[in-house]
């Protein structure tokens, strides 16, 4: 028996490692990818090696995750319930995937995670592990173990000469999750809604209070709905996320206090900060604006809640993400061009936006003398139609409170 394990490198999961090799007296094969959390990976391979790991796998996974997860989903502006980016969602079929792929490599017949049964990680991996691998055993060790206080934990880790640093000893004040989109904060000191995050709290931006007086303004390319340039340098997607980082950092850019419904039914807070994602919102919709036909976003917008859903409960692999992503993707040959945009105090605002594929025609919609481009009496005919159903209702009286 042999076993992948998704691993940080963090306590819990060399707990985890540990509890596995003990528990199920099995072969247990680490992977460990940076998706730009901003963590060193090599002590996570030192400390595998410490608990007599063989296979050993460290990767870089940082332009994968970006140009193969993270684009394709702004392509759809994606949000969950209005405001959540989808950061951490958006991870968890990448490393699921590659566990699996490790998995047949090695001729493991298990994966791992460190997800808690409570949550909608565990959703999100074991989903996309029944997919790529129907017939996987999945462990989660969360869900049976008896190390459900941290006393426990601690003292598992000491019984077996597990490094548990000073930080680590007291309860930690939230739980993390980060990659390059975005860092997720949630539970303990931040589990009572009512209560504002305290400043500790955000890791990857400063507050837009702090931020400068003048705004800082950049021009953002695109081509077929992907960013590939900031200011006219072209850039690798991987690259590109962490420039935008950068920028919404200093500038108090994309803070999210949030209560959203979790797939397995609570509701739970989180605070968020997705710098560069949400500069990147802002201006794919800048740049759709002239490129997209109207039916055509309205229809993509109408489907971007479905799609947004599908992703946030972990169904990435999924006929029905597939569906979507090839209708999204479509619609995204003529989002080509150029759109400036300020960055102040938390705020993104577009000032700009030009392509070769643009719909915006200045003939038609100007107010001065557009030399018959248009035809402004073929509005009447136009609303003496679309009035015609409101006229037959009204004249029967069904105007006002009746329907
Ligand atoms: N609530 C967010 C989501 O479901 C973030 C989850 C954070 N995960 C974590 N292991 N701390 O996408
Ligand atoms: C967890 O339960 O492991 C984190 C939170 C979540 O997955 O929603």
């Amino acid at each position: 028996k042999k076993v992948v394990l998704a691993y940080s490198g963090g306590l819990d999961t060399s707990v985890i490692l540990r509890w596995l090799q003990k528990t199920y007296n099995c072969e247990v094969v680490t992977f460990t990818a940076d998706l730009g959390q901003g963590e060193e990976l090599e002590p996570a391979r030192k400390k595998a090696e410490m608990f007599g790991v063989k296979d050993i796998f460290v990767e870089d996974l940082r332009e994968t995750f970006v140009k193969d997860y993270v684009f394709p989903m702004f392509r759809a502006n994606t949000l969950y319930e209005g405001q959540y980016l989808l950061g951490t969602s958006i991870a968890r079929p990448l490393i699921a995937q590659r566990q699996i792929e490790i998995a047949r490599e090695v001729g493991a017949d298990a994966v791992a995670h460190g997800a808690t049964g409570k949550g909608n990680d565990q959703v999100r991996f074991e989903l996309a592990y029944y997919a790529l691998q129907p017939d996987i055993t999945v462990i989660a060790p969360w869900r049976e173990w008896d190390l459900t206080s941290r006393t426990r934990l601690l003292s598992f880790a000491e019984e077996n000469q597990i490094p548990v640093t000073k930080d680590k000893r007291g309860e930690a004040p939230f739980s993390v999750d980060a990659n390059l989109l975005h860092s997720s904060s949630e539970g303990k000191l931040l589990e009572d809604p009512a209560v504002a995050p305290e400043e500790i709290v955000f890791q990857r931006t400063i507050a837009p209070e702090d931020a400068p007086d003048k705004a800082t303004e950049i021009t953002i390319d695109f081509v077929s709905g992907d960013p590939v340039a900031i200011n006219g340098v072209a850039m690798s997607p991987a690259t590109l996320l962490t420039r935008l980082n950068e920028l919404g950092k200093q500038n108090g850019i994309g803070r999210l206090d949030l209560v959203e419904n979790r797939f397995v039914g609570m509701k739970s807070r989180g605070i968020y900060e997705t710098p560069g994602g949400t500069i990147l919102l802002t201006a794919h919709r800048s740049i759709e604006s002239i490129t997209l036909d109207r039916e055509a976003m309205h229809l993509k917008d109408s489907l971007m809640p479905r799609y947004a859903s599908i992703l946030y409960n972990g169904l990435w692999f999924s006929p029905e993400r597939r569906m979507l992503q090839a209708l999204i993707d479509a619609s995204q040959h003529s989002v080509n061009g150029r759109v400036r945009l300020k960055l102040y105090k938390g705020n993104v605002i577009c000032t700009g936006r030009e392509s070769p594929n643009s719909l915006y025609d200045t003939r038609v919609v100007t107010f001065e003398d557009d030399e018959g481009a248009y035809n402004q009496e073929d509005a009447q005919g136009f609303i003496k139609l679309n009035a015609l159903r409101l006229r037959l209702g009204a004249q029967i009286g069904r105007n006002g409170g009746t329907l």
